[in-house]
């Protein structure tokens, strides 16, 4: 009896081991990923067109042949996070090896030329000046700096992007490969949101992927698309679309509606309702048509599954990381609307985020 109570907190010991390990290595998922799409290994076995083998792909890849046995290693924990499937090669292709590499919905979108990749994101993100903050968080709560970025860099992240070029760009682009799937989905799901409105503007639009959309969608639409001077530098409008530099807290171009996608949550809850006074400031009254679009998160509190909460929380403590902003739930999304003086708002959910419209 006494041994079998023991295998049971052997079991248990070993169990929480596994767990802190599995804890330790997570960020062995996201640069394996990282490492398959630098070598442009989603794109190289798109190109072939059917499964393909580790010698072909070894082949292709330029990297040091003899390392083709790295690649086995790589793909074999890809293939377990789901972003490749080995199929079985028929007898006709049969070349020595049994099976082949094919892409998986997920990986589809992290492909070079898919309109709504997701690979700048990708690459964006898991950049070093990007990974290094997390080296500070603990020294940050110990400082008085406004975030671990900061304290990583020596300077904010918005300060940072305007004085280096190659940041700036590699963000930018991160920003409008999302900007570019979002909008898709808007645009289908969610028309009637810009319908009656003769003018909007993107405040924080970045280079302007979302308004392009919207702007090529709504021909009598006028979009302006506002960022910081880095930002929109040399970037040519259309017919319906201008670019204008600036800063936010201090005034907003006119508009029916302001946009906001993925702004709210950079800023703490002070900024964010000095900027929500701001947009209230260029938009006409409720009855008149105008509006706030917010696009970002309602983090859900108890629904969702398992991998969506993990997946706000990450975003919520990222936020933490780089900027001094945060996620929000419906309560606290509802106080800042409410103290910045708006009357209504209605949220719609789409996948991870929502679209909140805010009305004066
Ligand atoms: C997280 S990005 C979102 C970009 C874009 N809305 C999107 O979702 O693709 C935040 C944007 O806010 C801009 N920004 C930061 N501070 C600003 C300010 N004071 N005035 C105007 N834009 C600002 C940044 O340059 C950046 O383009």
């Amino acid at each position: 009896m006494d041994m079998m109570t023991n295998v049971e907190v052997d079991k248990e010991l070993f169990r929480s081991q596994a767990h802190i390990w599995n804890h330790i290595f997570n960020f062995i998922n996201s640069m394996s990923l990282n490492c398959a799409v630098q070598l442009g290994i989603p794109d190289i076995i798109h190109k072939h067109g059917q499964p393909m083998t580790l010698s072909k792909l070894v082949a292709v890849l330029n990297i040091n042949q003899a390392k083709s046995m790295g690649v086995y290693r790589l793909m074999r924990i890809l293939v377990h996070s789901g972003f490749f499937v080995k199929q079985k090669l028929s007898q006709n292709d049969y070349e020595g090896e049994e099976e082949g590499y094919l892409l998986t919905p997920v990986s589809r979108l992290l492909l070079n030329d898919e309109p709504l990749s997701v690979r700048p994101f990708l690459l964006g993100m898991l950049d070093p000046i990007m990974t290094k903050p997390w080296h500070y968080v603990s020294q940050w709560f110990q400082n008085d700096n406004p975030t671990p970025f900061a304290t990583a860099h020596g300077r904010t992240f918005w300060d940072y992007a305007g004085h280096d070029p190659i940041f700036n760009h590699f963000f930018n682009d991160a920003m409008a490969s999302d900007a570019r799937l979002v909008t898709s989905v808007v645009i289908k799901e969610c028309k009637e949101v810009f319908e009656g409105l003769n003018s909007m503007v993107d405040v924080g639009g970045g280079t302007g992927a979302l308004a392009k959309t919207i702007a090529n969608n709504f021909p009598h639409l006028q979009c302006t698309v506002f960022d910081l001077p880095h930002v929109v530098a040399g970037l040519q409008g259309t017919k319906n679309l201008k670019y204008v530099a600036g800063d936010m807290f201090e005034a907003i171009p006119s508009a029916d509606a302001v946009l906001l996608k993925w702004i709210m949550h950079d800023w703490r809850d002070e900024e964010s309702v000095k900027l929500l006074k701001k947009c209230k400031e260029a938009i006409p009254s409720k009855d008149k048509g105008g509006k706030v679009i917010i696009i970002d998160m309602v983090v859900e509190n108890e629904k969702g599954d398992d991998k969506s909460i993990e997946t706000q929380l990450f975003f919520d403590v990222l936020m933490m990381i780089l900027l001094p902003g945060r996620e929000r739930n419906k309560k606290e999304w509802e106080k800042l609307f409410f103290d910045a003086g708006f009357s209504d708002y209605k949220i719609t959910p789409m996948g991870l985020r929502s679209l909140i419209e805010v009305y004066p």
